[in-house]
């Protein structure tokens, strides 16, 4: 199984670490489009093979195409990462470009490769890598959610003062400060509602670090995460490759469900050997029914920049 990483900074680096480690992939390419630093960060990795016991084959070029050919997932993690103060959505402008030219070259050596785009702001750029691949919808994946659900997990794991893998938790709606929705009552410690343990001030608390979690981050390192991000990349890239057909929520052109359509939003999805497999209809109660719609508008309302693009 190939993996082709675009953009090896510091999400992209990540990735290729813990698909490595977990023995996800047995050959990782890294491209990015700096002189030589997708060979300097791929030999560096490569260097841990030997004490981390992974087979992995880590490899590195600038902007050659022609060695990511035959992936079987290509990730574009590439474009600028957020600086304190800047939300996702400034980034499009930049983004946009990149994502498009990048969807574009890794489909000429690689047709039948699923993408995931990682590239802020997320779900825009998976609408755009969409309609301009014009590949079919369970072969662009959008990730978010995956990243999202793991920090509420964490927050809730860290109020309850219990084990991070003992809660269970999603986050779906829109990969952005204001358009995700921690789906607060569904969350679980082991299967008994989180709501039994913590009052609503704490849970509501739990919700809205969630949301700015990845500003948060910002704000402490001086650019965006990448150890989680990297690591949500990696469970999803598994999921696909061993055919795991894991729920998780990603960001997927949706054609009616949710009531939503023409647009790519996170809600749950079974993710396997063909992508997005199919979407899980979770119920949703009236309120959350309204945040999932707002959150929809203000992806929509991001979309409206690509007009010139697309
Ligand atoms: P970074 O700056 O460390 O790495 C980006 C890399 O992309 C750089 O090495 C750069 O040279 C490369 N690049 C730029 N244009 C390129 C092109 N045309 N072709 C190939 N490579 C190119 O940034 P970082 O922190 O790795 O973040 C990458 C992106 O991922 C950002 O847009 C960031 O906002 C986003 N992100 C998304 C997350 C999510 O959950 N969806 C989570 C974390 C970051
Ligand atoms: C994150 O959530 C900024 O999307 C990036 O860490």
């Amino acid at each position: 199984m190939k993996v082709t990483i675009v953009g090896a900074g510091n999400v992209g680096a990540s990735c290729a670490e813990y698909i490595a480690q977990k023995r996800i992939a047995s050959k990782v390419v890294l491209l990015d489009i700096k002189e030589g630093f997708a060979e300097g960060k791929a030999l560096d990795l490569f260097q841990t093979a030997t004490t981390l016991g992974f087979n992995t084959s880590i490899t590195g070029v600038t902007n050659d195409y022609s060695a990511t050919a035959g992936s079987d997932v290509v990730v574009i993690t590439s474009g600028i990462p957020r600086k304190p103060g800047m939300t996702r959505e400034e980034l499009i402008g930049i983004n946009a470009g990149i994502v498009q030219s990048v969807s574009e070259n890794v489909l000429a050596h690689s047709p039948n490769t699923t993408i995931v785009v990682v590239s802020n702001p997320m779900d825009t750029m998976t609408y755009l890598a969409l309609k301009s691949t014009g590949l079919p919808k369970n072969r662009i994946i959008g990730m978010g959610g995956a990243l999202d659900s793991s920090r509420f997990k964490t927050y809730l794991s860290i109020a309850l003062d219990k084990p991070a893998n003992d809660i269970h938790g999603m986050v779906i709606g829109g990969h952005g400060d204001t358009t995700m929705i921690p789906l607060t009552r569904l969350a679980s410690y082991n299967g008994a509602p989180v709501s039994q343990y913590l009052d609503q001030q704490t849970l509501e608390k739990v919700a809205s670090d969630t949301m700015v979690g990845g500003a948060t981050l910002t704000k402490l390192l001086g650019t965006s995460a990448w150890y989680a991000p990297g690591a949500s990349v990696a469970y999803l890239v598994d999921s696909i490759l061993s055919d795991q057909k894991r729920m998780i929520p990603c960001s997927v052109y949706l054609e009616g469900e949710y009531g939503l359509n023409d647009i790519c939003i996170g809600v749950p999805c079974i993710i396997g050997s063909n992508g997005i497999e199919s979407i899980v209809d979770v119920q949703l109660n009236a309120e959350e029914k309204q945040l999932m719609s707002e959150s929809a508008n203000k992806v929509a309302a991001m979309n409206a920049a690509l007009t010139d693009i697309l």
